[in-house]
């Protein structure tokens, strides 16, 4: 049976699929694999594993005429038109809790750039010849007793908040449901979102993008955060309303802002880069040694379960 793999991933998928007997090949490249191609190779493929930057709409699942399972290299699935696959049964999988360490702790350091303006001493830093320490030098927030609002309490949500409870935040979060452990692991607080806006100093954003997460922080959302506050996001850009945010940065509204992820992504707003008070990381959530392997390891469990007529680990 064959598996197509649509770039090279960390831990060399296609070799171990090799050994237990499938014809797997890959696209030989780290860059993301032109459509055109992407749909050949994908025609007769039994299965395949996809990165976040393959389009798995209706058009290219009407092409999978043989796949059995698509498994995504990611934890994010707003790639693939999921409801389309279930008609067409084909089966997704997605990657989850490998990468939830991983991510959190990217957040975490955002919150932690964006608060101690971590970027901008490594900038003067690195033009500079000495050291020039000033009183009122580079002063930034601090952490402990600060109110951490959480939108979106799934798996990273909650790793994020732990992290930021070792540092002294106290926690309220929006989610649907109510988290019961979370709650009296570390005392977090279940809120609507309009209270978690108008009363966190940090805000970090875990949602999935869907129909119903995409802009939720539009502009009239983002105006009700505090004059002082650091908004974070670390799951999809286009829960944000970017350009709204970035208004807002500009006039100084809010303290700062740390992002993993774009609205529009691979593209980046320039005006982005302009502003003194964000941090700007190119999507390097998942992106250890350990989660990266680990993610090739899940993606090839999927793909074997699936077309050796057993249930995937992960489906979505
Ligand atoms: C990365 O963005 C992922 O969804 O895994
Ligand atoms: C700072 O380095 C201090 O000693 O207070």
């Amino acid at each position: 049976m064959k598996v197509f793999i649509t770039r090279k991933f960390p831990g060399e998928p296609e070799k171990i699929l090799k050994a237990e007997g499938f014809d797997a090949s890959v696209y030989q490249s780290e860059e993301p694999v032109p459509r055109n191609e992407f749909l050949n190779k994908c025609k007769n493929a039994d299965a395949i594993i996809t990165s976040l930057t393959d389009k798995v709409d209706k058009e290219a699942l009407d092409t999978f005429t043989k796949c059995k399972v698509v498994a995504n290299y990611a934890v994010g699935y707003n790639n693939i038109d999921v409801d389309y696959a279930r008609k067409k049964k084909i089966i997704i999988t997605n990657t989850p809790d490998v990468l939830t360490d991983a991510t959190a702790d990217v957040a975490a350091s955002l919150i932690l750039g964006c608060a101690r303006r971590l970027r901008e001493g490594e900038a003067i830093m690195r033009a500079a010849d000495s050291i020039n320490w000033k009183p009122s030098f580079l002063l930034g927030l601090e952490l402990k007793n600060k109110t951490l609002g959480i939108i979106g309490a799934g798996r990273i949500g909650q790793a994020t908040a732990k992290r930021m409870h070792g540092f002294g935040c106290k926690i309220i979060y929006f989610n649907r449901s109510k988290k019961e452990n979370f709650e009296k692991e570390i005392g977090a607080k279940k809120v609507s979102l309009n209270t978690l806006l108008k009363n966190s100093d940090i805000v970090s954003v875990h949602l999935p993008l869907n129909e119903k997460t995409f802009h939720l922080l539009d502009e009239e959302k983002l105006k009700l955060l505090k004059p002082d506050s650091i908004i974070v996001n670390t799951s999809r850009g286009e829960v944000i309303e970017e350009m709204a945010l970035i208004k807002l940065l500009k006039k100084k509204k809010i303290f700062g802002a740390g992002f993993d992820v774009y609205e529009g992504e691979p593209k980046i707003n320039p005006e982005l880069q302009k502003l003194d008070n964000v941090f700007l990381l190119p999507h390097i959530g998942s992106a250890t040694i350990e989660t990266r392997f680990a993610m090739s390891a899940l993606c090839v469990q999927n793909v074997t379960n699936v077309l050796k007529g057993k249930k995937p680990v992960t489906p979505v």
